[in-house]
């Protein structure tokens, strides 16, 4: 099939590669020229494993190729829409970039197709450009809702190997084409789930949400286990063993951030308050996740109450907002550096993919360093904070770990071993973790 796919975010891209991979032809369009001229290079500003390897053998076998040419793009038998929705001010998805590219599209089609969405959209949007294009078009263009559900550093594998594929449409040809779309890819295929396209758009919120809900409930048993003396390890494998509820997604630590569940949870939110139901389970989410790294801001603080912080330093291990990513959007690690900062003498820090991102978005801090690996100014630091549980942080030289002048580790993201810490003569300190 000859597929053209909008956005070259990690949706529109993960999405163009593994379909181009799968046997269509794919042309991928994004308005940023610097950024096509790079990927068709077979380069990409952004970390994601496998990715590159993708790009590159599907470019040179012609199945995959780039543009900013709507003209072009409209060429096609599907339009798969991966624009990017950030959060207004009110909470609700911004849909600007949306809009602009559905009139480019509309200016340029000059035959039916299907249009699919991928972008994370509020509830009735997808009923709403299939009454843009009734205005707008003479051509008949059927809109298929199919929310992506790709996490970022598993992306690929993701996207071919999917726990299911939500699709929203009504007619028949909508859904014979979506069988087509998905059948190179066998196992993709078997797990579609048809519904309207309200019930998708409502499918991925909940799911996001759901996910979010999870770890902020993981996080307030946190609190209780700290207040209690009970350990949070222990809780999560008894909790987490019954079938019904599951361990994934119940490890406590600073809370979650990314791209889609801050934004999300805000959408449900704004959405609540709009409609003036009660009882918003998800502010109360939210503010968890907000309180968590304050929690942890406070042990730090707790742990140097009696020496004056503006003497001490920090070495802060991981920036990006979860492992295999250099993506820091609303990254925890990132605001506590923004509040730690001002407080102490000086911050280390290192991460194995983020550290231009981060160097950008802490420009303004001037008591900070980047340094060239997790123990370059180990010696220079009081304390060590991890902040993202990437592997390489996982099994640390304690040799060297023992230079840290006020011997303390804060654990974040509750990853290391707290006996194997102390075993070294390092104090441990980490949320739930007793
Ligand atoms: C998420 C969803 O998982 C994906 O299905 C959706 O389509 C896009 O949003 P992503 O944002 O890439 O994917 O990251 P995810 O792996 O879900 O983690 C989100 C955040 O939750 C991270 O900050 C992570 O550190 C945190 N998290 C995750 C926890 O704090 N505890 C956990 O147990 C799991």
């Amino acid at each position: 099939m000859k597929i053209s796919i909008i956005g070259t975010g990690y949706v529109g891209l993960v999405s163009a590669a593994c379909f181009a991979d799968s046997g269509h032809s794919v042309l991928s369009l994004d308005k940023d020229k610097y950024k096509i001229k790079l990927l068709s290079s077979g380069k990409t500003s952004i970390f994601e494993p496998k990715l590159k390897t993708l790009l590159k053998k599907n470019i040179k076998d012609g199945r995959l190729s780039f543009t900013t040419s709507f003209s072009r793009a409209c060429n096609a038998d599907l339009l798969i829409l991966c624009i990017d929705t950030p959060s207004k001010k009110s909470g609700d998805p911004d849909l600007k970039n949306l809009n602009i590219a559905l009139r480019q599209i509309s200016k340029f089609l000059r035959k039916d197709l299907f249009l699919i969405i991928k972008s994370t959209v509020p509830i009735g949007t997808n009923e709403y450009i299939d009454d843009f294009f009734k205005k707008n078009s003479k051509f008949k263009v059927e809109i298929i809702s199919n929310p992506e559900f790709l996490k970022e550093g598993s992306a690929v594998q993701d996207f071919v190997f999917p726990s299911r594929i939500i699709v929203g449409c009504n007619s028949k040809a909508s859904k014979k084409i979506m069988k087509k779309l998905y059948a190179p890819l066998k196992l993709a295929q078997k797990k579609i789930i048809f519904m309207s396209a309200n019930s998708a758009e409502l499918t991925k919120y909940a799911s996001n949400s759901f996910l979010a809900t999870k770890i902020s409930f993981i996080n307030k048993i946190s609190q209780l286990a700290d207040l209690t003396n009970a350990n949070i390890h222990d809780i999560k494998l008894g909790l987490g063993s019954d079938p019904r509820i599951g361990e994934e997604f119940l490890n406590a630590g600073l809370g979650y951030g990314g791209s889609c569940f801050p934004k999300d949870i805000k959408a449900l939110i704004s959405l609540e308050k709009k409609s003036n139901l009660p009882f918003s389970i998800f502010s109360v989410v939210e503010k968890i996740n907000n309180q968590q790294y304050e929690i942890f801001y406070n042990k730090i603080l707790r742990a140097f109450e009696n020496s004056n912080l503006k003497n001490k330093s920090f070495f802060i291990w991981g920036l990006s907002f979860k492992p295999n990513t250099d993506d820091i959007r609303d990254s925890i690690s990132i605001r506590l550096i923004k509040k730690l900062s001002p407080q102490v003498k000086h911050i280390y820090v290192y991460d194995p993919q983020a550290m231009p991102s981060a160097s950008k978005s802490l420009s303004d801090i001037k008591n900070i360093t980047f340094s060239d690996n997790s123990y370059h100014n180990i010696e220079k630091s009081h304390a060590l904070v991890l902040c993202t549980e990437w592997n390489e942080f996982k099994n640390p030289v304690f040799k060297k770990l023992k230079n840290l002048k006020d011997k303390k580790i804060f654990d974040g993201r509750n990853f290391l071993e707290k006996s194997e810490v102390i075993d070294h003569g390092i104090e441990y300190i980490g949320l739930g973790i007793n």
